[in-house]
């Protein structure tokens, strides 16, 4: 797990991120980065570059590996130190509070502002990374794709999504993204995995489901990582999030990707609620009125 770097943050000196940036910017051609190189990436002097180095790698925001010479990579934690520092510039942010998830590809907290807001920094590429460039049509074609690379695009991906989305599909306001970090409003409610619906509001919620993602395609996506575990619901309603996997509609698999997320909702609802979901809904036409209308159609899943 990445540790939180925001206590971190008062004690860094701005010359603390100039290595940092010196390091990112050198991880845009080699996976580590020379130590004799860094001075200028960082515009530092050799002895400045001395000094930060060891404070970085006291503070684990960097790492050092020696093969046939000596390098340098950011850590996530330094990443997340360089986004930070970024919001809190831009005034986004004035602090970092309490985690609000940690899900398998982000880790998110609550933040302060004028009102609490969400930070997630995408952690694509920590672990499996070959099976997320597999997935991600932005990586598909890349042979060497750095951790940081991956974790950018995905933020990238999802900030651009919610921006087209929002406010006509319930997704949180997007607020501000900077490298693999995005900002956004803090949602109420509960991840449905962990709601208990009454029996009645079961088919209710399902229906809101897909209509968001009736109204998505027709802004052009798809989420393409719907489950229960990416929709929140609350007394006012529900919130799609996690949006990193959308494709446009006119992605090769776009359909495809919208008849799975389907399947997932109705295999969840069937098993969770079996007396007010049918097993046997065809997700196939659900998915297809969800693309193509009328939307009336999507009652094929109520049995009644
Ligand atoms: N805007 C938000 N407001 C409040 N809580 C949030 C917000 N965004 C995310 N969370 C919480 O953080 C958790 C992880 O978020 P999200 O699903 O976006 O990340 P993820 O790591 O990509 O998830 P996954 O494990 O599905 O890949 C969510 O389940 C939710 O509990
Ligand atoms: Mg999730």
């Amino acid at each position: 797990m990445v540790r939180n770097v925001a206590g971190d943050m008062a004690e860094l000196a701005p010359e603390d991120f100039y290595l940092l940036s010196g390091v990112e910017q050198g991880m845009r051609f080699s996976e580590w980065v020379r130590r004799d190189k860094l001075p200028d990436y960082a515009d530092l002097t050799r002895e400045e570059v001395e000094f930060r180095i060891d404070r970085c790698l006291d503070r684990e925001l960097i790492q050092r590996k020696t093969i046939q010479y000596e390098g340098y990579q950011l850590t996530f934690e330094g990443y997340d130190a360089l986004a930070l520092r970024t919001f809190s510039e831009r005034e986004t942010i004035d602090g970092v509070g309490s985690p609000l998830g940690f899900g398998k590809e982000g880790d998110v907290y609550e933040v302060q502002s004028f009102k609490p807001l969400a930070l997630k920094y995408h952690r694509e590429g920590y672990t499996n990374f070959r099976e997320v460039n597999r997935e991600r049509e932005y990586t598909a074609d890349r042979d060497h794709v750095s951790w940081l690379y991956t974790a950018r695009k995905a933020a990238e991906r999802e900030y651009e999504a919610m921006e087209s989305l929002y406010p006509d599909v319930s997704v949180p306001r997007p607020v501000d993204h900077n490298r693999h970090a995005i900002v956004m409003d803090k949602f109420d409610g509960v991840e449905l995995a962990r709601a208990t619906l009454e029996p009645e509001q079961a088919v209710g919620v399902l229906d809101l489901v897909f209509r968001e993602l009736a109204t998505t395609y027709d802004l052009g996506w798809v989420h393409a990582d719907m489950s229960e575990h990416n929709v929140a619901v609350a007394e006012s309603g529900i919130t799609i999030f996690d949006w990193p996997q959308a494709v446009p509609v006119d992605h090769e698999n776009a359909r495809e990707f919208l008849e799975r997320d389907v399947a997932n909702l109705l295999r969840y609802f069937a098993r969770k609620y079996p007396h007010e979901v049918s097993r046997d809904a065809d997700t196939d036409a659900i998915a297809a009125a969800i693309a193509d209308g009328p939307f009336e159609t999507i009652r094929a899943f109520d049995p009644s």
